[in-house]
């Protein structure tokens, strides 16, 4: 047996304790920390739906399932780094809304929990991640956005393609948001690539040449419906169903269209964020939002998105996907990429002064 001084005992035990005192604040910090046991039946959602939807979404929860649960509105890229930032002690339980590239993005960098929900079975397998890092929600399809008014002020048809964008006649008359914060931004940025045959490059020589049309880049997706609806922008490139939402408050003169040579669309997510304080909660939200009931409740709150549930009735103004050119959309490989094209598309195109 091996005897120790006093001395070297009284070292032993500091080191001792203070190793012991690194594992728990290790353990406090480990992001992948089960907290099952102390689930506080409430879950808190970062939503990048609408307001409005985020708000009936999550008292309809809380209503069926007896699960407390509050949200912040946030775009997509800065739902991303705000569940970047709260990585090894979360802010948020689960992810909902917002388009599905932005989950990818996030489970590259080890945020999301994977969490096949039973529920997942019946959604095509077309809108959800394999491994459960995310399950899509809803579909939306990205096009133009024009005030006809504004446009027929300058001369100008409709736009019908991407091309007819370019117009010289638009100058400044474009609203788009900024794909670092706007999920519909990024799609309309993803969209050029796949136009493009995959080149990065050439879709960023289009959004250079589509700047000088660039009034300004929003933070928010849906923000040049708004301003195309007040007539300070002719046309907003945004989800279809933003625009149709803002003819329905009031603004009859917007018009959608969508480009000829193909559009991106958006699988509208919701995930489980890794390390959630509350993952049980969690859990049954994201079980609950691939429900009909929970599915249906967009077009009472003018979100026109098709849902992702085969059984969830469809309102009419809901966009018929199959009528419209589509690009193909990989949310997996779109997210993957985003961090550095976005990087790009700062360098490359935003700071780029307009004529
Ligand atoms: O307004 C709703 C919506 O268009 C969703 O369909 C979409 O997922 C989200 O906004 C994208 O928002 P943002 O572009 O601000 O990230």
């Amino acid at each position: 047996m091996v005897s120790l001084r006093p001395r070297r005992l009284a070292a032993l035990s500091i080191t001792l304790m203070l190793t012991s005192m690194t594992m728990a604040a290790c353990a406090k910090q480990d992001s992948g920390g089960d907290h099952s046991a102390t689930d506080g039946n409430v879950v808190h959602v970062v939503c990048g739906a609408t307001e409005d939807w985020c708000a009936a979404t999550t008292e309809k929860f809380s209503k069926s399932t007896g699960v407390k649960a509050d949200f912040v509105r946030l775009s997509s890229g800065e739902a991303l780094a705000r569940v970047k930032a709260g990585k090894g002690s979360p802010e948020f339980d689960v992810w909902y809304g917002g388009p599905a590239d932005g989950y990818s993005a996030a489970g590259s960098e080890g945020l999301l929990e994977p969490y096949v929900s039973a529920n997942a079975a019946i959604i095509p397998d077309a809108y959800k991640d394999p491994t459960g890092l995310w399950t899509g929600v809803y579909v939306g399809a990205l096009g133009f956005c024009s005030n006809t008014k504004v446009l027929a002020e300058r001369g100008v048809a409709v736009p019908q393609s991407w091309a007819d964008l370019l117009n010289p006649k638009l100058a400044k008359e474009i609203g788009m948001a900024h794909p670092s914060t706007s999920g519909t931004a990024y799609t309309a940025l993803w969209t050029q690539v796949q136009l493009a045959g995959g080149d990065q490059t050439k879709s960023l020589e289009y959004m250079r040449k589509l700047h000088p049309n660039v009034l300004q880049y929003t933070k928010s997706g849906s923000a040049p419906a708004q301003m195309a609806a007040r007539g300070e922008v002719a046309v907003g490139v945004i989800f279809s169903h933003d625009c149709v939402a803002t003819v329905e408050a009031g603004f009859p003169d917007l018009q959608v269209s969508f480009p000829a040579e193909g559009t991106g669309y958006e699988t509208g997510g919701v995930a489980l964020v890794k390390g959630a304080r509350n993952p049980v909660s969690g859990k049954k939200f994201v079980d609950w939002a691939l429900t009909t009931e929970a599915q249906e409740i967009g077009p009472t709150v003018k979100a026109y998105q098709f849902p992702t549930n085969p059984d969830a009735k469809v309102s009419d103004k809901v966009v018929k996907l199959p009528s419209i050119k589509m690009v193909t959309y990989d949310a997996t490989v779109a997210g993957q990429a985003k961090s550095a094209l976005n990087k790009r598309f700062d360098a490359e195109v935003a700071q780029a002064p307009k004529s």
